[in-house]
């Protein structure tokens, strides 16, 4: 069960008055970062930001707390716009303190693109995906990585180690190289392929476990304990978290300070959609957003839907899921630690947590490629089988604006897509072209790609 808040709030929103966390005064000059000290997302036990932090005494994940009445007294959110277009705009909302601890290879404001063709062909009045897939090493993990890299620099913390389902590892391998940190990543043979190359190639200590990434996490935890890495497992070290809320503060800023109706996610750890239900909160808490929040959808696949099993069963806490797989590999997570933090954002917006079968996800993949232009990756493509359904089911309303997250780009996940064109011999015609000068305009059907199956 989830321990219920002692002022009754979600486990995500900042305690109303915490009493520690002395505020600026006015016209005391502002700070970089006003992270206050970190708190447990279920028992709210306070911890020391400043040293190396892991998990609450209870298991649970710790979450970033700040001084959110002073950034509201000292942070006109309209002066945000001159800032460079990167989450380091949101600096005051992140946990690094000195601005020359931050790591960057320029992530950050991803653009928020219109798909009018689906949205018309799944009567929907708006649809919108946020693609995360043009950010360092594809994919939005380079938020976290940034931000969590940054942070464990600033801690003076020399090694981290994680488990990755691949994506997360490339990125974290790409920034520790960056901050001269050195990293050992653990990912099960079946993730990305490509994921493999981009840890070796920054210099970081890669090994493949032949199972899941519970397997790899076990890995991992032996090497924390015997070899003195720090751990940078999912929600396991409490700023990779602060990282993906930039997701949710970058869709209220380029919707002019505006929420959607419903935003869906692909949750695997479930940090991308902790994330942007902690910014929400955030922005609620300092005055920046009233009226309702956008409802959240929870995409699962259905070869691992814990989260989706738990939400139908009206469950507090997850089960593990046996037997997981599903193409949509990054979120292969049997059994997430956020669990009822998932869960929490869920019920709290009034949203839902669905599974998409591979069949639908693949179908949606090409379908966005071919009516929209985006090549996106299998676990974004989830949340646009999620949308067909859920319009079809009437939970979306036409009427709704709705945004889709693509948390990666489709080119790194190439066995998705099965092609074979025509191979021509050098010097040759296209077949039929002599034919087709002489009848007019139509040849040969083009070369369609296929989904794998
Ligand atoms: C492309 C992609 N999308 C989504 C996820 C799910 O991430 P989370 O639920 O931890 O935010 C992952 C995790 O590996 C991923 O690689
Ligand atoms: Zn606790």
């Amino acid at each position: 069960m989830t321990a219920p808040r002692r002022d009754g709030g979600s486990p995500l929103t900042p305690p109303r008055r915490d009493g520690g966390s002395p505020l600026t005064p006015p016209g005391r000059e502002s700070r970089f970062s006003y992270l206050s000290h970190l708190e447990c997302g279920r028992c709210q036990q306070r911890y020391d930001a400043d040293v190396r932090q892991g998990l609450c005494a209870c298991g649970s994940p710790l979450l970033a707390r700040y001084d959110l009445r002073a950034v509201s007294a000292q942070v006109d959110r309209a002066a945000l716009a001159s800032r460079a277009p990167s989450l380091w705009r949101y600096h005051e909302l992140l946990p690094v303190r000195q601005p020359a601890m931050v790591v960057t290879l320029g992530e950050g404001m991803t653009p928020l693109v219109p798909l009018p063709r689906l949205a018309a062909e799944w009567g929907i009045a708006d649809l919108l995906m946020k693609d995360e897939g043009l950010l360092p090493t594809g994919t939005f993990k380079a938020r976290g990585a940034a931000v969590g890299v940054a942070r464990a620099r600033e801690l003076g913390i020399g090694r981290i180690a994680m488990p990755t389902n691949g994506n997360a590892g490339a990125a974290w391998a790409a920034y520790a190289a960056r901050a001269g940190i050195e990293a050992l990543i653990v990912m099960p043979v079946s993730a990305p392929e490509i994921t493999r190359a981009e840890c070796a190639i920054a210099g970081a200590r890669l090994y493949l476990v032949d199972g899941l990434i519970g397997d790899a996490g076990a890995i991992v935890a032996g090497a924390v304990a015997t070899q003195g890495y720090a751990d940078a497992s999912t929600l396991k070290e409490p700023y990779r978290i602060e990282g993906k809320k930039t997701m949710g503060l970058e869709l209220y800023e380029q919707l002019g300070w505006r929420v959607p109706d419903v935003i869906v996610y692909p949750a695997g750890g479930g940090v991308g959609i902790i994330g942007i239900y902690k910014a929400l909160l955030e922005c609620q808490e300092m005055g920046w957003l009233g009226g309702k929040l956008p409802r959240l959808v929870a995409v699962q696949a259905s070869g691992c839907a814990p989260i989706v099993r738990a939400w139908e069963e009206g469950a507090d806490r997850a089960q593990p899921w046996q037997n997981a797989a599903t193409v949509a590999f990054g979120i292969t997570v049997p059994m997430p630690l956020g669990d009822f933090l998932i869960l929490d954002a869920v019920r709290g917006t009034g949203g839902c947590a669905i599974a998409v079968s591979d069949e639908h996800i693949l179908a949606a993949q090409a379908r966005v490629a071919a009516v929209e232009g985006a090549f996106i990756c299998p676990e974004g493509a989830a949340c646009f089988a999620a949308i067909e359904r859920l319009r079809k089911d009437g939970w979306i309303g036409g009427d709704d604006e709705v945004v889709a997250f693509n948390t990666g780009a489709g080119i790194k996940y190439p066995q998705t897509v099965r092609v074979r064109p025509p191979v021509l011999p050098a010097g040759s015609d296209l077949p039929g072209a002599r034919a087709k000068t002489a009848r007019g305009p139509s040849g040969p059907p083009r070369t369609r790609a296929q989904p794998a199956s």
